[in-house]
């Protein structure tokens, strides 16, 4: 459509123009000038032609910090039968003061809110700016051309916050929420470490100090991410570690682990409990961290508004689930509600190594390993499965949110798994196309993009797909040299 009104306009000004000239010069009658005039503006039609064409208007669509939302979507407000989270001692619904000794109050209220929308501080809207907010819609053409496919295939670009990924959004919030509480000091686990830098800078931004427990393989694997979360001043332990009774017991049975993130979330949680002044930040899994996520999925609905891009497919990876829900949940949400996405399909990806959705069963489990969490309903492979290895070590997680669960649960999104190894494969595809290395979590997402284009080729339907790229890969690149040197192991639970 701007194409075509923006050819319109081209070519009125051009052909006014030779009108004009000719008729100036049709007094005298002069055919070489007639000629020159001609030919010279065929060519300034021409030369526009591949300006015009050579950046098409959804290559990459853009909003301004205006558009950033004011208000995040909450899930919870239009998904019906919702499970509380239990008290383990005494199985009943736990109540907001089971969550106090670790959470501040106004996350307590977010995590059990049923309004549909909750304002965003104007300091938080304001620092989502410097984590590159609003991020770009593009389109992956050069991909669409390697894979043959008539699909259309768009990512939501998280992978530009300085931070490296989506874990920003929410690692504002709970600072700003937790500074404005008088808390001095935050725990928190990191799996890949994307999360534990999110944080560990933010905290700066609010005067708070960091303690990150981060899995111990992930940790051995991006020696790097230590440094980065140094540099941005908080202190890092390889999980388990000697720091927590937690870490010591879980040392003393199994001092050859390469722990897990529920583990890492034990840890955490303990210090946190012990002392009045510092709480615990989770970057996934609970409902808050969904609702502060949504500001992804609301910039992407309104750049499909502007690039008239109506998806067939909304593809995300899962880990514990927030970037899935905050790309997925305000669109479903309008399904839901009959306000639109009538027939678009949301599809998780998750790793084989962790196949939470796809393999788990939908009960009430705990959130970590130790049994400090309360009782969440989620899909879960057991709060003591500890995963293979693997380089997405964000998706390494035993449970998946109670909202996506749910939303799984009712059949209102699809999930499927991939070896890690097939996932860098589309990781090396998109690199060598995009010229974007995706973190080996995204990967996942992208895989499953892949998959859905090469299957709309065989059927030769010209599908949309829209997948959101959670992060960049440049601190995971030892999984893509075990790639590259062919010696990246299958993460496959059942081999
Ligand atoms: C880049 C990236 N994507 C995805 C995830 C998975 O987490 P979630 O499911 O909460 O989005 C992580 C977790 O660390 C991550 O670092």
């Amino acid at each position: 459509m701007y194409i075509i009104i923006h050819y319109c306009i081209f070519y009125s000004i051009y052909f006014l123009r030779f009108y004009f000239t000719m008729l100036q010069y049709s007094i005298q009658i002069d055919f070489n000038v007639y000629f020159n005039s001609l030919l010279n503006n065929i060519i300034i039609y021409l030369s526009f032609l591949p300006k015009i064409m050579a950046i098409p208007k959804d290559a990459r669509i853009n909003l301004s910090p205006e558009d950033i939302p004011k208000r995040w979507y909450n899930m919870a407000s239009d998904l019906t039968d919702l499970k509380p989270p239990l008290n383990p001692g005494t199985g009943e619904p736990a109540k907001p003061s089971d969550f106090e000794p670790i959470f501040c109050k106004e996350i307590i209220k977010q995590e059990g809110s049923t309004e549909r929308y909750i304002d965003i501080p104007e300091e938080v809207r304001d620092n989502l700016i410097y984590l590159n907010r609003p991020a770009p819609l593009q389109r992956a053409y050069r991909l669409e051309k390697a894979l043959k496919t008539p699909a259309k295939i768009y990512f939501k670009r998280e992978d530009m916050s300085p931070l490296g990924s989506h874990k920003g959004n929410t690692a504002l919030a709970q600072a700003y929420y937790n500074a404005e509480a008088g808390i001095h000091t935050l725990t928190t686990e990191t799996g890949a470490g994307q999360w534990g830098t999110a944080l560990a800078m933010v905290s700066n931004l609010y005067d708070l100090d960091t303690t990150v427990f981060m899995v111990k393989g992930s940790y051995m694997a991006k020696p790097l991410r230590k440094t980065i979360i140094n540099t941005y001043g908080a202190k890092i332990y390889a999980s388990p570690s000697e720091y927590t009774e937690f870490g010591r017991k879980v040392l003393k049975e199994h001092p050859e682990t390469s722990g897990s993130l529920g583990i890492a979330i034990s840890e955490a949680c303990e210090l946190a409990a012990k002392d009045p002044g510092t709480n615990y930040s989770l970057g996934s899994v609970l409902n808050h961290v969904m609702l502060h996520q949504t500001v992804i999925g609301q910039e992407t609905i309104q750049q499909m508004e502007i690039g008239e891009i109506t998806p067939d497919y909304v593809v995300a990876c899962t880990g514990g689930g927030s970037n899935f829900g905050g790309m997925v949940f305000p669109m479903l949400g309008k399904k839901i509600r009959g306000e639109g996405f009538k027939d678009t399909q949301f599809v998780a990806v998750e790793p084989k190594a962790a196949p939470s959705l796809t393999e788990g069963q939908f009960k009430y489990d705990f959130g970590d390993t130790g049994g400090f969490t309360p009782l969440l309903m989620m899909y879960t492979l057991g709060s003591e499965f500890i995963p293979n290895s693997i380089h997405a070590g964000g998706l390494r997680y035993h449970g998946m949110s109670p909202l996506v669960s749910a939303a799984y649960d009712s059949g209102m999104i699809s999930a499927r798994s991939y070896d890690q190894t097939a996932t860098f494969e589309a990781g090396l595809l998109f690199a060598r196309t995009e010229g974007i290395i995706p973190a080996p979590e995204s990967c996942h997402a992208l895989k499953g993009a892949i998959d859905l284009a090469l299957d709309a080729k065989a059927k030769n339907e010209e599908k949309t797909i829209v997948f959101c790229l959670s992060g960049h890969g440049l601190l995971d690149l030892y999984g893509y040299e075990q790639y590259l040197d062919g010696t990246l192991p299958s993460s496959d639970i059942h081999q």
